[in-house]
C-alpha cells in the first residue's frame, strides 16, 4: 500500500493554507464554494511548473506555443460539438433541493460497478432503487437530466441573444481555429504541434475535492498534428512524454498509472485516450489525458466555417492531419505535487516536523538566507543581495525567531536547502548549508554556493 492512501487530505488541505499557498477565494465576502485563490509559495510552483512544460513540450520538441482567447465565436463551440455534447447527467433530491452529478453518486456507493459503462437510466436506476439517505438526507429523487457545463456569457453592450457566448471550456480549440494561421505564417511541416497555456471554465455540478476539481482551471495543451498512419507511433510517444514529465516535476512512479479508456467512456471526438492517474488519498484519480482526436476537430471546422483547414503535402496532395492531444491540469498536477511532496517526520524528543519533499526544479524558494544572530543580517542581507542580482536562484531572507524555528518554516514550505550566516561567516567567509531532506549540514566558501547548488541539483 502505498503512504498516500494514509495522508489525510484535510491536514494536507490545512497545513496549504495555513502555510499560504492557498486563499480561500473572496473570503471576506464569505466565500465561494470550492474556489481557491493561489499566494506566493502555489503561484512560484505554477511559474516553474509550466516553464518545464514550455522546455519539454514546446522548445525541445521544436513545437509552436500560441495564446488564443477565451471568449471566442460561438460557433467554435457549435462546430467542436460542446454545445451538443458537453454534459454530466444531474440528479435533484427534492427533499433538500440539493443537486448532484449521478455517475457520482454511483462510484462512492457502489465502487464495484464501472460507471463509465452506465446509461443515464441505468444511473437513473441504480440510485432511485438504492440511495433512499443521501448527504444526511432522506431522498426524493428527480428525474436524471444532461446538464450542460458550458460558461454563458453575454458580450457586448447590446442586451439581445446575438451576443450570447460561452468561456472557453478547453484551451484544444483555440488551436484548431488557428491553424491555418499558423502553417501560413511559420511555414511548419508535418508533424509539428501547438501548445498554449491557460485558463478554461465548466460550470462543474459538483465542484470537489480542493484543486482537484473547480469551476476555473488552467490548462496545459498540446495538440500535435501528424499523418493518420502515424497517429499510433505518436499516441505512444506523447503517453511516454506525459509520464516523463510527471515524474521529473517529483511525482513518485508508484503513485501513478496510465488507465486506457474503454470504448463506452470515450469522448465524442476521441478515437482512443489514455489517462494518467495519480493515487490521491480519496483513490486514483484522473491527473492528465491523452487523446487521439484524429481529424475530428478540423474536419468539423472546415464544415462550419466553409473554409479548407487542409494541409498541403509537398507531393502536392491535401490531407486533413489527424491529432494528438496530451492536455494538462496545472491545478490537478499542483494537488498531485504537493500531496505526493507532503511528510510528517517523527523527530527523537517526541517533537514532529512537516516537510513538503518538493523537487529543487519546482520548490517555490531553492535557498533560505538565515543569519544565526541578529548581528550577522547586514552580511546576511549582502549575500543575499549578490544572490539576487547575479543567480536566478529563488531565494527568501529569514531573521526571525530562533533558527531551529526558522529551518522548520522551510522544512513546510519545502525549501530545499537553508544557508547559516555564522561567525565564521564574518571571519573565514565561510557558510552553513543545511539539506532539508537529510538535515546534514556542510560548511563551504561563500563564492561556492552556486556551483554547489548546481552540483547536487
Ligand atoms: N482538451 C481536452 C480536455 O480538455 P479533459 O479530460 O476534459 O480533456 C483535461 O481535461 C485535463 O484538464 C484533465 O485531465 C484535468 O487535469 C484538467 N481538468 C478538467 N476539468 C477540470 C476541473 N473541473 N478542475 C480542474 N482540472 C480539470
Amino acid at each position: 500500500m502505498s503512504v498516500n492512501n494514509l495522508k489525510n487530505i484535510q491536514d494536507v488541505i490545512s497545513h496549504l493554507k495555513s502555510q499560504g499557498f492557498v486563499y480561500q477565494n473572496s473570503e471576506i465576502y464569505g466565500g465561494v464554494v470550492n474556489t481557491w485563490d493561489y499566494g506566493p509559495l502555489a503561484t512560484s510552483m505554477m511559474t516553474q511548473i509550466k516553464n518545464i512544460w514550455i522546455n519539454e513540450f514546446i522548445r525541445k520538441e521544436k513545437n509552436y506555443q500560441i495564446d488564443s482567447k477565451i471568449i471566442m465565436n460561438k460557433n467554435v463551440w457549435k462546430a467542436s460539438g460542446h454545445i451538443d455534447n458537453f454534459s454530466d447527467f444531474l440528479i435533484e433530491n427534492k427533499n433538500n433541493n440539493r443537486r448532484y452529478r449521478a455517475d457520482h453518486i454511483v462510484k462512492e456507493l457502489f465502487p464495484e460497478i464501472n460507471v463509465e459503462k452506465c446509461s443515464f437510466e441505468d444511473l437513473e436506476k441504480i440510485i432511485k432503487t438504492n440511495v433512499k439517505k443521501y448527504d444526511g438526507s432522506e431522498t426524493d429523487w428527480g428525474i436524471i437530466k444532461p446538464f450542460n457545463l458550458m460558461f454563458k456569457t453575454k458580450m457586448g453592450a447590446v442586451d439581445s441573444n446575438t451576443s450570447e457566448t460561452y468561456l472557453r471550456p478547453e484551451t484544444a480549440q483555440g488551436i484548431f481555429i488557428n491553424f491555418r494561421n499558423l502553417t501560413r505564417t511559420s511555414r511548419a511541416k508535418l508533424p509539428f504541434g501547438i501548445g498554449q497555456i491557460g485558463k478554461s471554465f465548466r460550470n462543474e455540478i459538483t465542484p470537489r475535492d480542493f484543486i482537484f476539481r473547480t469551476r476555473e482551471f488552467e490548462q496545459m495543451e498540446l495538440e500535435f498534428f501528424c499523418e493518420e498512419k502515424d497517429s499510433e507511433y505518436f499516441y505512444s510517444y506523447w503517453i511516454n512524454k506525459c509520464k516523463q514529465l510527471v515524474t521529473l516535476l517529483g511525482i513518485k512512479e508508484n503513485n501513478i498509472r496510465i488507465r486506457p479508456h474503454e470504448a463506452e467512456e470515450l469522448s465524442h471526438y476521441s478515437k482512443g485516450t489514455s489517462d494518467i492517474e495519480y493515487l490521491f488519498p480519496f483513490g486514483w484519480g484522473e491527473l492528465l489525458g491523452i487523446a487521439n482526436r484524429g481529424n475530428y476537430d478540423l474536419s468539423q471546422h472546415m464544415k462550419f466555417s466553409g473554409e479548407s483547414l487542409e494541409y498541403l503535402k509537398e507531393d502536392g496532395s491535401k490531407i486533413i492531419p489527424s491529432v494528438i492531444e496530451p492536455s494538462i491540469g496545472l491545478d490537478r498536477l499542483l494537488l498531485a505535487l504537493l500531496i505526493d511532496a507532503y511528510e510528517v517526520e517523527k523527530l527523537d524528543n517526541d517533537d514532529e516536523r512537516v516537510i513538503l519533499k518538493l523537487d529543487y526544479k519546482i520548490a517555490p524558494y531553492q535557498l533560505a538566507i538565515l543569519p544565526l544572530m541578529k548581528k550577522q543580517s547586514e552580511k546576511a542581507k549582502e549575500i543575499y543581495g549578490k544572490l539576487l542580482d547575479n543567480s536566478n536562484l529563488r531565494i527568501v531572507y529569514d531573521e526571525s525567531g530562533s533558527i531551529g524555528k526558522r529551518y522548520r518554516r522551510q522544512d513546510a514550505i519545502g525549501t530545499p536547502y537553508c544557508l547559516t550566516i555564522d561567525f565564521d561567516t564574518l571571519e573565514k567567509g565561510t557558510v552553513t548549508i543545511r539539506n532539508r531532506d537529510t538535515m546534514g549540514q556542510e560548511t563551504i566558501l561563500i563564492e561556492d554556493i552556486e556551483n554547489f547548488l548546481k552540483q547536487r541539483n
